[in-house]
């Protein structure tokens, strides 16, 4: 974590938007064991509290919250902008929070699909925005984003969720292509199936990664300043076959 801020070894201010999310959730605990400082968004005060709870008992030194609903995005500049101010700068942006959708109501009504867009795409665009802004100018610091493998290849199966991760995956390449110069890291996150509530209602098998493995991967990725980590990484394989599948085999195909 020691290249995120400006003295190597201090325990990183972490910024975390989606805190309530499992996965964020277990990259938050790993980071505050290491007596980072937090400050938590999400949309639920409970949880969010809960969340806050659990990670001072674990190390953190600080972790202050915030309430929005990050759809709004028209409350990102002010939200960042008390994070920055309540933790005094921040070395790592986590943006962690994400919606599946329900791809059958999507494919009849664009309302639905408009909702997964908004939540996963749009308001991620709009905290990246400010976040490589304030980063660039700081010369320094890591946004971690977390997309997904369902963002490389469109299939039949989840495209919507699909197209809102593959568009944020260009999103922040561009980003990176233009902060790298600064010196700020900009990390794009690639689960495969990771346990948690998002994935419940969908029979668990082999595939299915705990989060606290998915936790390290990414701690590890932001510590090596990686651009893209896929987690597991043999997720990076899989993905690696299914783009090569011609568009003429990969239609007629159940995925
Ligand atoms: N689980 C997987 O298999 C998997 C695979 C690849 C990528 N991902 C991605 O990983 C990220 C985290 O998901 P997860 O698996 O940890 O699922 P999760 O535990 O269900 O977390 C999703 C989080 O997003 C929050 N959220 C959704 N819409 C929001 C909004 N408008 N404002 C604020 N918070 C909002 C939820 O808040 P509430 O608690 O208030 O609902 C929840 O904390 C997501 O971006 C997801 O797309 C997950």
């Amino acid at each position: 974590m020691a290249d995120s801020r400006r003295g190597s070894g201090t325990p990183p201010r972490v910024l975390a938007l989606g805190a309530t999310s499992a996965i964020a959730e277990a990259t938050l605990r790993l980071l505050a064991e290491r007596g980072a400082s937090f400050f938590l968004v999400g949309r639920n005060p409970a949880k969010v509290a809960a969340v806050r709870d659990d990670l001072l008992t674990r190390g953190a030194a600080e972790a202050r919250t915030g309430i929005v609903d990050l759809d709004q995005a028209g409350e990102h500049p002010a939200l960042l902008a008390e994070a920055v101010a309540a933790l005094g700068g921040i070395d790592v942006a986590l943006v962690a929070h994400g919606v599946l959708g329900d791809q059958a109501a999507a494919e009849k009504d664009y309302a639905v699909a408009e909702a997964v867009l908004r939540t996963n795409f749009l308001s991620a665009v709009s905290l990246v925005t400010w976040l490589a802004n304030y980063f660039e100018e700081e010369r320094r610091g890591t946004i971690a984003v977390i997309s997904s493998v369902a963002g490389d290849r469109g299939r039949k199966s989840n495209y919507v969720y699909g197209a809102s991760k593959g568009g944020l995956n260009i999103f922040l390449d561009g980003v990176r292509n233009r902060v790298d110069r600064a010196g700020v890291q900009v990390l794009t996150i690639k689960p495969g199936f990771v346990a948690t509530p998002m994935t419940a209602h969908l029979p668990r098998n082999a595939l299915f990664a705990p989060p606290a493995r998915v936790a390290r991967d990414i701690v590890r990725a932001i510590r090596t300043r990686k651009d893209v980590v896929y987690t597991p990484a043999f997720w990076g394989a899989i993905l690696l076959v299914l783009r090569c599948i011609p568009r003429r085999i990969f239609k007629k195909m159940n995925l």
